[in-house]
């Protein structure tokens, strides 16, 4: 790009999982070479890109409403004589680009979640015409072809997905219908985006996937994680998010062996009770999921687990609900994601019978959250005292702190110069608050 082409502002809204995240970075990457530069608010935007969610309804119904404030925005800058370009991109493009395009004619072009790599010929292509601008395709492979190894990380952590689709069609789930079948990046390219982010000072990187334990490159991802560990400068390998269906020996074992490998896990169980269990066809129940934790802690006994859970599916009892509270009991969470169920159109379990009501979800949620978040607060507590690895990753909210994160994903807070971003530090926990810890520096913040 020449110097004197004008720089062209760009804003991303990005909802939904790190999956999303990761995939705002791309477009921006991919619309770099264009003259686009990522701005903080849409106002004076001329690319507004929102990134969207299609798993719950509220998610879904968000964007609709974001985009009516796009359209006052987009009208405000035609009026100067300006003008914005509005394109929705993500799972509810894939879902219902036809129906946005409908609800909202402002919105210029929409753009699937595999085939983004194509933003700017369809930008070209939506400014001499407002047609031919859905690009809803299922082609990872030719995305990932046409994205480059180099990127632009902001900071010493960063995502990169390995792995991307499902084949496990949990009854409840729009994601095999937004992402398409499970397909695996080859494990070059994934090393070469990692060596790439180390390059640029990442520290730590998580590796992404709606199934990232289900990689099926050679070896699986145990292998692949192996092969991650020995790129000098990367120190931290995280993942997410697993199915239990697809925690192999190989991965457990990779728990107990490689120091890079955090110990923390994201396993949703998604509900305690087997009936429910099955009606989602999970392809697990309570024990095997219990047992499956049991050989996970044996291999490393200190890992931090986490989960998600619905509640009010589709002929939940109280007795099942019951039965989720048993397992959290039982296993013991660091961290959680707790949601109600939200029926979605084209789902199996949105035809079931025995649809729980609003109310009865709501109070369940309610208790399960409880519970959670005395476990969270338990389990943050007992780092009191503890001496703890920290990756510094920015400033805090107090002048002269930082933030960073330990082994166990909390957020950690202490006095230190910032020239210890991108370090890993031991820290002493003095204390925890909400839902993060506070330190001081082992050293002392003169002599580290
Ligand atoms: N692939 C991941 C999760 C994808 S969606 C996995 O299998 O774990 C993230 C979470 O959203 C799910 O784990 C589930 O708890 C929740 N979720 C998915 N569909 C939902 C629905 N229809 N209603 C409520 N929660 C849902
Ligand atoms: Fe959705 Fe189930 Fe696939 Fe996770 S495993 S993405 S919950 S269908
Ligand atoms: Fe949402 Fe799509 Fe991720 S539906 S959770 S953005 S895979």
């Amino acid at each position: 790009m020449s110097a004197a082409a004008p720089a062209k502002r760009l804003y991303i809204k990005t909802y939904g999982c790190q999956m999303n995240v990761y995939d705002s970075e791309r477009m921006a990457d991919v619309l770099a070479p264009l003259g686009y530069a990522l701005t903080e608010r849409p106002d004076d935007a001329d690319l507004v890109v929102l990134n969207t969610c299609h798993i719950r309804e509220k998610a879904t119904e968000k964007v609709y409403s974001e985009l009516g404030q796009l359209k006052r925005l987009k009208a405000a800058r035609g009026a100067d004589g300006g003008a914005m370009t509005i394109a929705v991109a993500g799972c509810v493009a894939q879902a219902e680009g036809e129906e946005i395009m409908r609800r909202q004619p402002a919105v210029d072009l929409v753009v699937g979640p595999q085939a983004y790599h194509r933003l700017p010929e369809l930008i070209a292509r939506s400014h001499r015409a407002r047609g031919e601008r859905l690009a809803a395709d299922f082609a990872p492979q030719a995305k990932f072809d046409a994205l480059s190894s180099e990127r632009r990380p902001s900071g010493v952590t960063a995502f990169l997905t390995v792995q991307e689709g499902c084949d496990k069609f949990c009854t409840f789930c729009v994601v095999p219908y937004t992402r398409g079948a499970e397909w695996s990046r080859p494990a070059e390219a994934i090393e070469a985006e990692a060596c790439a982010l180390a390059d640029q000072g990442v520290r730590e990187v998580t590796l992404l996937g709606q199934n990232v334990n289900a990689y099926a490159g050679e070896g699986g991802l145990a292998a692949l994680i192996r092969r991650l560990a020995r790129i000098e400068g990367l120190e931290r390998i995280r993942y997410t998010t697993s199915h239990p269906r697809d925690m192999d020996e190989a991965l457990i074992v990779a728990h107990a062996e490689v120091p890079q490998l955090m110990p923390y896990l994201h396993l949703p169980v998604q509900a305690g009770s087997d009936r429910v269990l099955k009606a989602m066809n999970r392809a697990h129940t309570a024990e095997s999921y219990l047992a499956l934790i049991g050989k996970i802690r044996a291999a490393r006994p200190d890992i931090a687990i986490s989960g998600d859970f619905i509640v009010g599916f589709p002929g939940e009892r109280e007795a099942d609900f019951e039965a989720t509270l048993d397992m959290v009991r039982e296993v013991g969470y660091a961290q959680a994601f707790s949601f109600k169920y939200s029926r979605r159109p084209g789902t199996p379990a949105a035809a079931l019978p025995g649809q729980v009501a609003e109310d009865v979800k709501e109070a369940r949620l309610h208790r399960l959250q409880a519970l959670l978040d005395e476990q969270q607060r338990a389990f943050n507590a007992a780092q009191t005292g503890r001496t703890l690895p920290v990756l510094f990753e920015k400033p805090g909210r107090r002048p002269g702190q930082l933030v960073g994160r330990s082994p166990y994903l909390q957020a950690v807070h202490a006095a230190a110069p910032e020239r210890l971003i991108g370090e890993i530090v031991p820290v002493r926990i003095e204390g925890a608050a909400g839902h993060s810890l506070a330190g001081v520096l082992e050293a002392g913040p003169e002599s580290a």
